[in-house]
């Protein structure tokens, strides 16, 4: 395969094995690049890419900027705090005002699940969702599982368990799919109140109990309480959250395998994992952050090969 089967990156269900794979092999060669004294190629210098953020972000956002600059890209940025949509536009209008700047991708962050798959309907541009409220996280997915393959060679048969708010994360619900995708096994693990009811449907198993969960898996994907997302409290106190499933180093030390440590950011220390654990070197925060780079080059550097100019 050397094209992608979709002309977006909607979310990770849309995708094929093979689209995950060939994004690996393309986001390998890239990261080969940004490790260059000449961080970039001139591959997208007819392209202008418009990063579309709604919502708040720091990691993502920069992540993309980078990738479309070292691929060559124009880019323009846009945040919804110092734009017209708080005058009351509407998001195809102030979309459809960007693209008739000549603009052919759309990265887009939007507190609304589907927002992505609505504006593809509505817009003649390649569009990326850089996280759609609770929904799908793609690029975040795809560096995960970018990241557990570099760290254990491949991610078919590895044992995967999720911790934390499952309920509120996009990216637990896109790595839930990646890593079906490519045949991981997957265990959920957090407070009932926090786990979907829907997720056996997903064909991941739960597990309530961390340290048992932590005895079986080859990776912790360790997710951040989305505070932001609940309007009431899911569990007593973060305190307690912490005790039941929060990862420290005596927890780990008690296992009889080092197993691989992720986290997407931004980590609250000291709540679902110690400074200690996250400073580790079984703890492959960091190599997640720098793969985010090669990954989005990546997947921007495929779908701006399919736009017809
Ligand atoms: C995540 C997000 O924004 O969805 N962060 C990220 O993109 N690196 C996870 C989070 O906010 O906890």
């Amino acid at each position: 395969m050397s094209q992608l089967s979709v002309d977006h990156l909607l979310g990770i269900k849309y995708l094929k094995a093979e689209d995950i794979e060939l994004i690996f092999e393309t986001a390998d060669h890239f990261k080969e690049v940004i490790n260059r004294p000449i961080k970039k190629v001139p591959s997208l210098r007819d392209i202008t890419i418009a990063n579309l953020f709604f919502e708040n972000s720091t990691r993502t956002k920069l992540s993309f900027e980078l990738a479309e600059k070292r691929l060559s890209a124009d880019v323009i940025n846009f945040s919804a705090s110092q734009s017209s949509v708080k005058k009351g536009e509407t998001l195809v209008d102030t979309v459809n005002n960007i693209l008739s700047m000549k603009v052919d991708m759309v990265v887009m962050r939007h507190p609304n699940p589907g927002a992505g798959v609505f504006l593809s309907r509505h817009i003649d541009a390649s569009i990326i969702n850089a996280g759609d409220g609770a929904h799908e996280h793609p690029t975040q997915a795809l560096l995960d599982s970018y990241s557990i393959r570099e760290r254990l060679g491949e991610v078919g048969g590895k044992k995967v368990v999720i911790v934390g708010d499952i309920l509120h994360s996009r990216v637990a619900l896109s790595n839930i799919f990646a890593l079906k995708l490519l045949g991981a096994q997957v265990k959920v693990c957090g407070p009932k109140t926090l786990l979907p009811k829907y997720i056996n449907s997903l064909g991941v198993e739960v597990e309530t109990d961390l340290r048992k969960a932590l005895e079986w898996c080859d990776v912790a994907n360790m997710l951040r309480v989305q505070n932001e997302r609940m309007d009431i409290s899911y569990f007593p106190s973060t305190r307690e959250y912490t005790q039941q499933f929060g990862v420290n180093k005596t927890l780990l030390d008690a296992l009889d395998k080092e197993i691989v440590i992720m986290h997407p950011g931004p980590i609250n220390r000291g709540v679902e994992i110690t400074s200690d654990v996250a400073d580790s070197k079984q703890a492959i925060i960091l190599n997640q952050v720098e793969n985010g780079v090669a990954i989005r080059m990546a997947v921007i550097y495929l779908l701006a090969s399919k736009i017809k100019k």
